[in-house]
């Protein structure tokens, strides 16, 4: 009977373990790898690895590439766009929708407009990054963007890949032209960081970079791709008086400590939670942070605190700017706040609550305050990971038995 009832358990804890796995492997469609299939596209494969797009692919659904084979990418190759701009005109190519063939060749009313990454990025104005698509005489299809005078400049060719309706690759005979997407873009050098941040409401953050000197070890990264975490201004004020207590070295530590030397989107800190390097890291000084999601947030651990990143302020490969709402605080620097002796628990909320309101706010209260609710949280965290562990090992006894 006992015997019975574990062995049912057990199959229903593998019937729920098959549930989550295939749950978490179904979606994943990687571009790379369908393209891979097909030497004739693999100068359009390189290139969407490049520009960071492919991530971008993988990560969306009900999407359409409109892929260019070999001798359409030499003729886009030979204009010697930088590779931003090469990101603009590839980002016109993937189609936030999905076009089968079939419904390729049954368009409403023979025309429709459909926005593409360039103009989902934000990086288009007004309809430019819209591409049309039109059904020509004789079953053919045109394609064209919408600020190209209405002409139709590319045409489908075929289908090399169609899932349902998540990802469908289709090959167009010519790269599909728009004057904005073509537009030179900003190279590094003209990127001028400290008055970005202070248009983007980091003028605090920036004001430190200046006085300490470490805006050109800022500078100094900005070809090869840099990450700045940046703490708005009110945060930044209320954080004044720890940072005056500061030696100089210190000071300009803490302020590199907020720079990571690469470009990472959100997607990639969301995708590669880990260990990160700073641009205060120097041998055994690490000034390193951890890398977390929490459910959809990104947070940044250090040893002392935990920040969050509430907003991208500018994403231009090589730079991409997030908000966080504290300043970072390295270990070698500061102390983990003391836990606090003995506390009562609506105190501790009240004051959360207050934290809460005032996002802003970087008192220290409210780190361990924050700790004090995490650790509350965490008791259902903890048997939650409990349960799949348990489910894991039934699984596996089921397995090897
Ligand atoms: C398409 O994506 C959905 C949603 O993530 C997923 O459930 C489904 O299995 C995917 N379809 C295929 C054929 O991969
Ligand atoms: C996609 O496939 C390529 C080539 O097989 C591989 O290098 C890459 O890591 C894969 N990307 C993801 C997100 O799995
Ligand atoms: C697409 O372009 C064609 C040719 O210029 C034009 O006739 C048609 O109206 C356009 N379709 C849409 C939906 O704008
Ligand atoms: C950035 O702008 C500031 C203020 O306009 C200027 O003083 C500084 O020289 C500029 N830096 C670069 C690298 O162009
Ligand atoms: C400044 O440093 C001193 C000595 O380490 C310390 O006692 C004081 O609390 C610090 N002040 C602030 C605002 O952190």
């Amino acid at each position: 009977m006992a015997h019975a009832r574990s062995l049912t358990t057990t199959f229903f804890l593998s019937f729920l373990l098959l549930v989550i796995f295939s749950a978490t492997t179904s979606h994943a469609h990687n571009i790379t790898q369908l393209l891979a299939k097909h030497p004739e596209f693999s100068t359009f494969n390189h290139y969407l690895t490049a520009t960071h797009l492919a991530a971008e692919i993988n990560r969306r659904q009900t999407i359409t590439v409109l892929a260019l084979d070999n001798a359409a990418m030499s003729s886009l190759l030979s204009k010697q766009y930088s590779i931003y701009t090469l990101k603009n005109i590839l980002s016109l190519h993937v189609l936030t929708d999905y076009f089968g063939s079939k419904k390729l060749h049954q368009i409403t009313d023979g025309s429709a407009l459909t926005s593409s990454m360039f103009q989902a990025t934000g990086s288009a104005s007004g309809t430019s990054g819209y591409v049309n698509i039109t059904d020509l005489k004789g079953g053919k299809v045109g394609f064209g963007t919408e600020d190209n005078d209405g002409k139709l400049n590319a045409v489908y060719v075929k289908s090399l890949k169609e899932i349902p309706y998540n990802i469908s690759i289709l090959q167009i005979s010519q790269v599909l032209t728009s004057a904005e997407a073509a537009a030179p873009t900003a190279t590094p050098s003209d990127l001028n960081l400290t008055v970005i941040m202070a248009k983007q409401g980091c003028k605090a953050f920036a004001d430190l970079l200046i006085d300490t000197g470490a805006k050109s070890t800022f500078e100094q990264n900005l070809d090869g791709g840099l990450t700045v975490f940046c703490p708005s201004d009110a945060v930044v004020n209320a954080f004044m008086p720890r940072y005056k207590n500061l030696t100089a070295a210190h000071k300009v530590s803490l302020v590199l400590y907020h720079g990571v030397p690469i470009y990472q989107s959100l997607q990639t800190l969301k995708s590669s939670n880990g260990v990160m390097n700073t641009l205060a890291t120097d041998g055994a000084n690490k000034y390193d942070f951890t890398v977390q999601n929490d459910g959809e947030d990104v947070t940044l651990k250090t040893k002392v605190m935990t920040a969050k990143i509430t907003a991208t302020l500018k994403d231009q490969e090589p730079l991409i700017l997030f908000k966080v709402n504290k300043v970072l605080m390295p270990r070698e620097l500061f102390k983990p706040e003391p836990e606090p002796v003995a506390h009562a628990p609506k105190a501790a909320k009240a004051a959360k609550a207050n934290a809460e309101e005032n996002e802003d706010a970087d008192a220290p209260v409210d780190d361990s305050d924050d700790q004090t609710a995490d650790n509350e949280n965490g008791v259902d965290k903890i048997n939650g990971g409990k349960l799949i562990w348990m489910v894991l090992n039934l699984c596996m006894g089921i397995f090897f038995m």
